[in-house]
């Protein structure tokens, strides 16, 4: 294997620019187990915008809003509406990952920079990604403070939360628009040096009215996936379509969390209001003949809706929510890997099925 120009230590964190960052953290502690553990705004000497950390298990999100008309976050969230702005990875050197990544013809968003507090230094720089989206790269091994320079503390104020079981970031799928998937499967080959590792063309993943494609590009490691989605030709307008649409732009679509007891997880997300999509009864007739034998009971999967698929690997098991926001845009996935390696090909087709549903119900079908 050639040498690998881009080590990526993993996910270090996804910020999401929103209009009103104070309410999304309240969502992300209260709807979906997170702790808020840092804070920067006014009150910390930052002048035009806030931003809340917030943090389960190794899953860290970033929500930040900016205070006036005048500005860049502003304008990225008339255009997008809530959106995850920055998919930030972990890496051991931030300046060299930035010159290799530019050198194979990444556009600079962010040169190298280090920043310094009683804490120690962090160094960072950014890359563009598809559409408004960024990748920052983050070398933290010299920092022991809240999150980065300029952020205080927050554990004291906000409520510090148990959970619900979401452990760390599974895979973060793009969508981009019509014949631009090879573009960015390219993009992340050249300056990332990711492989292909799945494949999946419009006959494969397609219901009665939409279609789409998907390739999965994966780091060396296999720590790092980015599923990126195409619409295809339908009957209809296809959902990839949709969230293009109303996303003006490409952009993430949904983040995967990982559980080690999705039942758990969903039971405790349910209970705080959290909303999946719907699976018909008929799927739960045609899955155990499908998938074989599982460690978990059919009756109890049906009851909160889990999807289940087999690879050669092993099974997974998943399940969708509604999207997060009124735009019908990003969303999340909760899963739970038992060997499986792949994202779930055999319920594609339910999950479309779902998804359209609430695509008809907002008239976009
Ligand atoms: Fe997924």
């Amino acid at each position: 294997m050639a040498e690998d120009f881009m080590p990526l230590d993993g996910w270090d964190h996804v910020e999401l620019w929103v209009g009103n960052a104070k309410q999304s953290a309240f969502f992300y502690e209260h709807a979906m187990g997170f702790t808020r553990t840092a804070y920067a705004g006014p009150e910390t000497g930052v002048r035009d915008r806030a931003s809340y950390v917030l943090e389960q298990g190794d899953v860290r999100f970033v929500v930040t809003s900016a205070l006036r008309e005048e500005h860049e976050i502003t304008k990225h969230h008339a255009r997008h509406g809530d959106g995850v702005r920055d998919i930030a990875l972990t890496v051991p050197d931030a300046t060299q990952a930035y010159r290799e990544a530019v050198s194979r013809g990444a556009r600079s968003v962010m040169e190298p920079r280090r920043d310094e507090d009683e804490f120690g230094t962090v160094e960072r720089a950014a890359i563009a990604t598809y559409g408004d989206t960024i990748h920052t790269f983050v070398d933290r091994s010299d920092y022991g403070g809240p999150f980065l320079p300029g952020y205080v503390s927050a554990s004291e104020n906000g409520h510090a939360d148990p959970g619900v079981g979401l452990l760390n970031i599974d895979h973060i799928v793009g969508n981009v628009e019509l014949g631009r998937m090879n573009h960015w499967v390219e993009f992340y080959e050249r300056v990332f040096g990711m492989t292909n590792i799945l494949h999946f063309g419009d006959d494969q993943i397609q219901t009665e009215y939409s279609a789409l494609m998907s390739k999965v590009m994966s780091d060396g490691s296999g720590k790092v996936k980015f599923p990126i989605n195409e619409p295809a030709e339908g009957k209809r307008k296809s959902q990839i379509e949709e969230y293009v649409e109303f996303y003006g732009g490409a952009g993430a679509q949904h983040i995967a969390l990982a559980s080690t007891d999705i039942v758990g997880t969903v039971e405790a997300l349910k209970e705080r209001g959290f909303l999946f999509l719907d699976t018909p009864d008929s799927y739960y007739e045609e899955a155990p003949g499908r998938v074989g034998e599982i460690a978990e009971e059919w009756p109890v999967l049906q009851e909160h809706k889990i999807l289940v698929d087999r690879d050669e690997d092993g099974y997974l098991l998943q399940i969708f929510t509604k999207t997060a926001q009124d735009r019908p845009t990003v969303f999340f996935e909760v899963i739970e890997r038992h060997g499986a390696t792949t994202f779930g090909e055999g319920n594609f087709k339910a999950l479309f099925e779902a998804i359209e549903r609430e695509q008809a119900l907002r008239g976009n079908l």
